[in-house]
């Protein structure tokens, strides 16, 4: 069975982590993004995979390449302009000719895939997807049901939803080939407010799995933190690329600890970090490959990005440093989301830093 990643979209509210990757490869517990999904897929015996791509395509075609690494067979399909999540798949009618998985590329789930498609075939359904539930339905498409549980309609993004807990598409998808006809070919189009709801409206077409999972759509820095948090809390079947050392401590290879140094759980600390004497690490910290805790710096609650050096004495609470950042000694940064800012001064990254409040 074949899967397509969407990995096409621009995303613009991660700012500033996203300013020099797609959100696809952003980082999470130093692995990009997708690199999460091909291994669900993967794992689910998923053998080949397309990824639709658009914004800095080559990006990721650098890193995945043919996919042989992650044991799957990767293709890509370049749109020179976004297409829309269904005018992407659209656009793969002559490659695809049997059941596929759709996933957006910018969610982190744990969606039993093989029982999907179990259900998918039960259902006899052209698409079935993921629902799930949601206590900010007004980011995302919002599932309707009839009294029998039968999928009514959508509606996109709606504008408030009085706090109510709303059923919303989990962005996983089983489709059968023929939907793609359903599609005009090199037309725009999105599956959320162009196909599912002319689908819904159709009758029968649609099912909806509504399993037990973990999802998170990674849109904005509030839900970037909040899916380390919830991986580091065990919530989401999702592999950390690292050695559980026990009592929620997480050390990638070749991780130097000062033994005057303290790390306080949970925390992760990626491949080659260094943390030097009296530093400190606590507070659900998730620290990037080949980072450095300088001499008595405090790291407490914040994703530190690979690369950065976090200079001695200095304190940094509640934020999001980009990669390649540098925080100068001594400086104080909190509750702010950071630019990389590498040979700034202390001053600077703090005047970077306030652009943006997390
Ligand atoms: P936000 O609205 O900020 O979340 O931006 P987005 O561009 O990521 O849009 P959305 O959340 O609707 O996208 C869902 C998934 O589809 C993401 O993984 C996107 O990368 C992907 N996607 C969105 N638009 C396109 C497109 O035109 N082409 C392709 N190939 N993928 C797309």
């Amino acid at each position: 069975m074949k899967a397509v990643i969407l990995a096409g979209g621009t995303g613009n509210r991660l700012h500033p982590i996203d300013s020099d990757v797609p959100k696809a490869m952003l980082p999470v517990f130093d692995r990009p993004l997708i690199e999460h999904t091909i291994i669900q897929l993967s794992r689910h015996g998923i053998r080949e995979v397309v990824v639709a791509l658009s914004y800095r395509a080559r990006d990721i075609v650098g890193y995945f390449g043919d996919g042989a690494r992650w044991g799957v067979k990767i293709r890509y399909s370049v749109e020179s302009r976004p297409m829309g999540t269904a005018g992407a798949l659209g656009l793969l009618r002559d490659i695809i000719d049997e059941t596929f998985v759709v996933v957006n590329g910018d969610v982190v789930q744990d969606i039993d895939i093989t029982r999907m498609i179990t259900e998918h075939k039960a259902a006899q359904a052209r698409i079935t997807f993921a629902i799930a539930r949601s206590e900010t339905p007004e980011q995302y498409g919002v599932v309707k049901l009839d009294d029998s549980g039968a999928i009514a309609g959508f509606v996109e993004k709606p504008r408030s939803s009085d706090g109510a807990v709303e059923s919303v598409s989990a962005g996983v998808y089983i489709m059968e080939p023929d939907v793609l006809a359903s599609v005009s070919y090199g037309v725009a189009a999105n599956l959320e407010t162009d196909l599912l709801p002319r689908m819904a409206a159709n009758g029968g077409e649609l099912a909806g799995s509504v399993q037990e999972f973990y999802w998170r759509d990674i849109a904005d820095l509030v839900s970037y933190r909040a899916a380390h948090k919830d991986i580091l809390a065990g919530k989401a079947i999702i592999e950390i690329p690292a050695t559980h050392i026990g009592e929620g401590i997480w050390l990638g290879d070749n991780v130097t600890v000062h033994p005057s140094a303290e790390l306080i759980p949970p925390v992760f600390l990626g491949k080659n970090v260094t943390v030097r004497p009296g530093a400190v690490v606590r507070g659900g910290s998730i620290i990037g490959e080949n980072t450095l805790i300088d001499d008595s710096a405090t790291v407490a609650n914040s994703i530190i990005g690979q690369g950065t050096w976090v200079g001695a004495g200095s304190e940094i609470d509640n934020c999001v440093i980009a990669g390649g950042s540098s925080v100068s000694s001594e400086s104080v940064v909190r509750d702010y989301a950071c630019l990389a800012a590498a040979q700034s001064p202390g001053a600077a990254a703090r005047e970077i830093a306030s652009e943006v409040r997390v």
